[in-house]
């Protein structure tokens, strides 16, 4: 059974580029996952089929409306379903939790946009709020697609070879080791003799300890 992810949005084209190429797009044609995206004014009622209202209590920038977003979670929604809103006040994306989601048999995603949407389809209509990073993008679809490119490296077969998610960024705590392909020398510069060896021990060791090194020097915080 593929994982099946409704989007809400009321940006749905931002999504067509990114759901039909690459890795994710093969993914969807192969059938591990399955993504629908909707764009909220479906479940606009008024004429001028509006999303959005000045926020009770002033201030800047609009709230999205609850009863469109009601009326489209109400419809979208299976049982047991994890209900997700994309805001940069959420718990943030981590590897474990981009697992956790690729384990799910059904998401339905929120992405928000303007100054925020109604407190009350939080309490009622959300079951989790994500964000992707401490900053601030122009609404919630692009953060959307990064949880569904995270999560969805984690659905066996998404990616070719089980062998590239052992190794890389952030399962090991550790950044990555350099990478290096043909040719051996380019303007001068040559590829570390160590990788030409075939000595594979070794390459290991050393691939090791580069990661130690750039962690290190990046990321000093994961090696605590
Ligand atoms: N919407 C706007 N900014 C966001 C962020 N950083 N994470 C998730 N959703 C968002």
């Amino acid at each position: 059974m593929p994982l099946i992810i409704d989007v809400l949005t009321l940006f749905p084209r931002m999504l067509d580029g990114f759901l039909a190429e690459s890795i994710l797009g093969k993914g969807i044609a192969a059938g591990h996952l399955a993504v629908s995206v909707r764009d909220l004014r479906e479940w606009a009622t008024d004429k001028h089929r509006r999303a959005d209202d000045r926020p009770f209590g002033g201030g800047a920038g609009m709230v999205m409306l609850p009863e469109p977003v009601f009326a489209a979670i109400e419809q979208v929604q299976t049982p047991g379903c994890r209900r997700i809103y994309l805001t940069p006040d959420g718990v943030p994306l981590s590897p474990a939790l981009a697992l956790e989601l690729s384990q799910q048999k059904h998401l339905v995603l929120l992405s928000g946009h303007y100054e925020g949407i109604d407190q009350r389809i939080r309490d009622k209509v959300i079951d989790q709020e994500i964000s992707i990073g401490d900053y601030v993008l122009t609404n919630g679809t692009l953060a959307a697609a990064v949880l569904i490119d995270a999560l969805a490296r984690f659905i066996p077969g998404v990616l070719g070879e089980e062998k590239s998610l052992t190794h890389e960024s952030f399962t090991s705590k550790l950044l990555d080791f350099p990478q290096y392909t043909r040719p051996a020398e380019f303007r001068g510069m040559s590829v570390p003799e160590i990788l030409l060896s075939g000595n594979h021990a070794e390459i290991e060791k050393w691939r090791h300890a580069r990661q130690v090194e750039k962690t290190r020097q990046v990321r000093p915080d994961l090696l605590k």
